[in-house]
């Protein structure tokens, strides 16, 4: 994906967030988008903080086990705690490693955040090894800065 292209689906996911009647709608539009557009993304999911566990809310790709995950525990429960994107660039080697599917290679996860506080989080596997660099983070933070606006309405 070039840096234009990258450019035109952040602009497109901008009008579908700010579209979206709730916020609901507007997670649902970003995880189809994200999923459609960007060929090395296999699993897009939403995370929904609520109380002390991860919910799992709208997400494109094979159903996952972990549709509620408490803090602490997995690659989703340390980005919470860490209030920091989190690049696995091999998953099997990471002892956090909650496994969704055989085939995930990689995984990204960037926290949705109202000021300090965590709200949910984005959540992406790929099936190839080392997927996700510094493009997708460039990609991924503005989006869920985007819906953390969102959930500031409910
Ligand atoms: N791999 C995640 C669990 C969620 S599934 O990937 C959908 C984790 O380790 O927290």
């Amino acid at each position: 994906m070039t840096d234009v292209d990258r450019e035109d689906l952040l602009t497109a996911i901008r009008s579908a967030v700010a579209a979206a009647p709730a916020v609901e709608s507007a997670m649902q539009q970003v995880v189809r988008l994200l999923k459609d557009a960007v060929p090395h993304y296999t699993w897009v999911g939403i995370y929904v903080l609520e109380g002390d566990e991860l919910v799992l809310g709208p997400f494109v790709g094979q159903p996952s086990p972990h549709t509620r995950i408490p803090l602490g525990r997995g690659i989703c429960g340390a980005a919470v705690t860490e209030k920091a994107t989190i690049v696995v660039d091999d998953v099997n080697a990471d002892p956090r490693y909650l496994a969704c599917s055989l085939d995930t290679k990689s995984e990204i996860v960037v926290p949705i955040m109202r000021g300090a506080e965590v709200l949910g989080e984005i959540d992406i596997d790929s099936d190839r090894p080392a997927a996700f660099g510094e493009r997708d983070r460039a990609l991924l933070e503005p989006i869920a800065a985007m819906l953390a606006d969102r959930f500031d309405e409910d």
